[in-house]
């Protein structure tokens, strides 16, 4: 019999599975839930982007691209940034197409850390960080960011965790899970502190367009930082298009060479429909893009109203798609309180502290869901807070 407890890698081991898949596997099994827990759109990809994916299948593309990825999608998608950020990126040797920002994630950490590096990860923040840079040898310093400061990372905070093993920063604005958008002005401070630091910038764009209020501002844009970026971005939430598994990366032709090596080896290349797909989807997507994004904002309104008429303070997103209100005044911990409310009110949430120890006492609700099913679940959540215990009610009434 072989003994995998003592063959299986140590560091693998020590890795919590995602928290947010452990408690969908329980939501998977009950019946009549109102789910606000999965971060994807609930829309379909729009039409003329599938048809662009099968009318290519038509044609016969069902090969290897290049490593890199088509030529063609990463002239394009250095044309969209220069268009709407003016950083400009030479497709042939700055941008690497990748599965996913998941696995650019990967790449990226991969490609620069060695063992013992530190890496700055301000949270509450998207579950892959804290995991990847340890599977890439690296040590995760969180930076936790707090509700009175709109969960916006500061330089200074970010300065006080620097030590002489500090080599990169991860930016993830508009973040999830807690909708918070960052100002140009205050990633310009963190851009003071960057460079007197040497750092590398990891920055996670994929909310760009799900900007609801002011203008995105790209990381690598700012004077002096796009050479020791490295952007990404994707596919899976602007153009509803998570299954088909697309993102890149773009940054300084040294550090994409060293993420196209581990990338050649691994994945070889993106698939080639899903490339297609996403050329359309730059292409001529705007529009739906546009539409998906105000209904978004719709409904952001709605869940913020509904949020605070029935007393679950919550800070306003301002961008992806996801509340982060508080649950602190009832006395329940983010898990129990994500428990009882899937148990007793049949509606999914995800319980903040997988998003980071300081998620903890805030659920993440995604309104990337229908306006009858957000109605219904703010109806049964204000339900479910009434019947708690009334101590909890009198606390919750005067906070
Ligand atoms: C901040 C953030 N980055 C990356 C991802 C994963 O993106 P992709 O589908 O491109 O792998 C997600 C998915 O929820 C996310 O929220």
């Amino acid at each position: 019999m072989i003994n995998w407890t003592a063959k299986l890698s140590p560091t693998v081991k020590n890795i919590p599975p995602s928290g947010i898949r452990r408690f969908f596997d329980l939501v998977s099994e009950m019946k009549g839930i109102v789910s606000l827990g999965v971060g994807e759109p609930d829309f379909v990809t729009p039409w003329h982007i599938r048809e662009a994916s099968i009318y290519s299948l038509e044609k016969g593309y069902t090969m290897y691209t290049s490593n890199w990825g088509l030529l063609e999608l990463r002239e394009e998608i250095a044309r969209y940034l220069n268009n709407t950020y003016r950083v400009k990126y030479e497709p042939r040797t700055d941008i690497l197409v990748t599965v996913g920002v998941s696995e650019a994630m990967d790449l990226a950490l991969r490609a620069v850390l060695v063992p013992g590096d530190e890496v700055l990860i301000p949270e509450p923040c998207y579950v892959s960080y804290s995991p990847c840079t340890s599977l890439a040898g690296g040590i995760p310093v969180s930076v936790p960011t707090t509700m009175e400061n709109g969960f916006r990372v500061k330089a200074s905070e970010i300065e006080e965790k620097i030590t002489p093993r500090t080599k990169a920063l991860i930016l993830s604005y508009p973040n999830n899970p807690t909708g918070a958008t960052i100002s140009g002005e205050e990633l310009m401070e963190i851009a003071k502190v960057v460079k007197k630091h040497d750092l590398i910038v990891i920055s996670d764009e994929i909310y760009d367009h799900l900007t609801y209020e002011g203008k995105h501002t790209c990381f690598a844009a700012l004077p002096a930082m796009k050479n020791r970026t490295v952007l990404l971005n994707g596919f899976s939430k602007a153009y509803a298009m998570t299954g088909w598994r697309l993102g890149y990366a773009c940054g300084h032709p040294e550090v994409i060479s060293h993420m196209t090596k581990i990338h050649q080896y691994t994945m070889l290349c993106a698939p080639v429909m899903a490339q297609m797909a996403a050329l359309e989807a730059l292409q001529n997507g705007a529009e739906e893009m546009s539409r998906m994004v105000a209904e978004y904002d719709r409904r952001r309104r709605l869940v913020l109203k509904g949020f605070r008429e029935i007393g679950l303070p919550c800070f306003e997103p301002k961008g992806a798609f996801y509340a982060f209100p508080s649950i602190e005044h009832t006395g329940l911990s983010s898990d129990e309180f994500a428990e009882r409310l899937l148990m007793e009110a049949k509606v999914a949430v995800v319980p903040g502290n997988v998003f980071g120890a300081n998620g903890e006492g805030h659920v993440r609700c995604s309104y990337a869901a229908s306006v009858e099913s957000i109605t219904e679940a703010i109806e049964r959540i204000g339900r479910f807070l009434k019947q708690l215990p009334t101590d909890i009610q009198e606390t919750a009434a005067n906070g």
